[in-house]
């Protein structure tokens, strides 16, 4: 959809982008300030497993913020989540093994699992029922002998639900007894909202060596390009699996790890409460917003910045189409991402679509007025 997009501003319309997550809050200034502090001779790579003051300021900042007792030796620095999430898969399967996410999921673990040839087998959630996980005997059904983790994450991308305390433990339960790797995305971790504590599966069992955690800088501290995330793992073989492939791709960039470092280091902790309260306002329109279209099925999002809405629409794909091929309200219209995409099995997120609320509030309404105007249009033209 992305060229229709360009084809639509050659044409002089306004795009816009609900369709992707990149954050517009400015990047912390401690984090340019670290850039500026970088004062070697020369560029040179920093260990492979990552640059150890920034292990030790990320193990530190989570530990001071969440209450946690994590070890700075546990991480390992990878080029973002992605990274962290691809070694995840890579160290606990062999090729032809197979993982279970819950549908619909973050799109791009389909590529990471194409990369390490192995399958993901999509549970489905559904979003009459808020995008709860299934009982753990519904989940357990999809167990097969090559099957070696569950990868979840929560606060959830694409659908802004977080998984309940007793559904992580269940989880965890379930890995026990069935002897699977949990790997825990929480690159959204601290974006919950209405006054709720971010939880990590650290905080049910900070030992457990079946749980590995992949986090990231790019959205808490908008920090997309940067590229920084960490695996964390308890399991020493996990560990040494994911540093030989560490190894292999040699280093993380090194002038931002300095700056990520220092800026963990120095941090005002409200800059993270300011960013929430901004995304949570913003969380509060694009409901409004949602719900005021006739037919859409909506879930309050508790967290992220993204919500699927269903839509009265045949079909998200055409819809997504439409909305750049055709569609104009005075010059202006919206960007959203098909649901199908976000789904591993076929045929999921049919009438749905993904849209991320990283834009400030007046472009917010001018795009839900847009979005809700092409509805419209859509049906007068195709039927609902
Ligand atoms: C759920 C989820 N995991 C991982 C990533 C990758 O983030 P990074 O920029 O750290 O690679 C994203 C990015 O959008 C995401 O939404």
């Amino acid at each position: 959809l992305a060229p229709l997009a360009d084809l639509a501003k050659q044409r002089g319309v306004q795009v816009y982008h609900l369709n992707i997550g990149q954050p517009d809050i400015p990047s912390p200034p401690e984090f340019f300030e670290g850039l500026r502090r970088y004062q070697e001779q020369v560029v040179a790579y920093e260990p492979s497993r990552g640059n150890l003051a920034l292990c030790k300021s990320w193990s530190r900042s989570m530990n001071r913020s969440l209450q946690l007792e994590t070890d700075q030796n546990h991480f390992v620095i990878t080029a973002g989540a992605s990274e962290a999430i691809l070694f995840s898969i890579m160290a606990v399967t062999d090729p032809g093994d197979e993982i279970l996410v819950f549908d619909p999921s973050y799109a791009n673990y389909l590529g990471f699992a194409a990369m390490a040839g192995i399958t993901l087998v999509g549970i489905p959630t559904t979003i009459q029922s808020g995008f709860a996980l299934p009982s753990i005997d519904e989940i357990a059904t999809r167990i097969t002998p090559r099957t070696k983790a569950v990868l979840v994450c929560s606060p959830n991308n694409p659908t802004g639900t977080l998984m309940k305390r007793a559904e992580m433990e269940r989880l965890l339960e379930l890995a026990r007894s069935r002897g699977l790797f949990i790997i825990s995305d929480e690159a959204y971790r601290e974006f919950v909202y209405d006054g709720a504590t971010p939880v990590s599966f650290l905080h049910l069992e900070p030992r457990n060596p079946a749980l590995i955690i992949t986090d990231s800088l790019s959205k808490r501290y908008s920090l997309c390009g940067a590229r920084i995330g960490t695996v964390i793992s308890v399991h020493d073989e996990v560990r040494a699996a994911v540093q030989r492939m560490a190894s292999a791709r040699l280093a993380v960039s090194s002038i931002e790890q300095v700056a990520a470092a220092y800026m963990l280091d120095t941090i005002p902790a409200d800059f993270l409460s300011k960013a929430l309260q901004e995304y949570q306002q913003r969380r509060d329109l694009l409901v409004r917003g949602l719900e005021a279209i006739p037919g859409s099925i909506v879930v309050r999002p508790q967290g992220a910045f993204y919500t699927i809405v269903e839509l009265p629409v045949r079909s998200g794909d055409e819809f997504a189409e439409f909305m750049l091929r055709e569609f104009d309200l005075n010059g202006r219209t919206t960007f959203v991402a098909p649901g199908s995409g976000f789904h591993v099995a076929a045929g999921g997120g049919k009438r749905q679509v993904r849209v991320a609320y990283v834009l400030a509030l007046d472009e917010l309404r001018g795009a839900l007025e847009t979005l809700a105007a092409g509805v419209e249009a859509f049906q007068r033209k195709y039927g609902a």
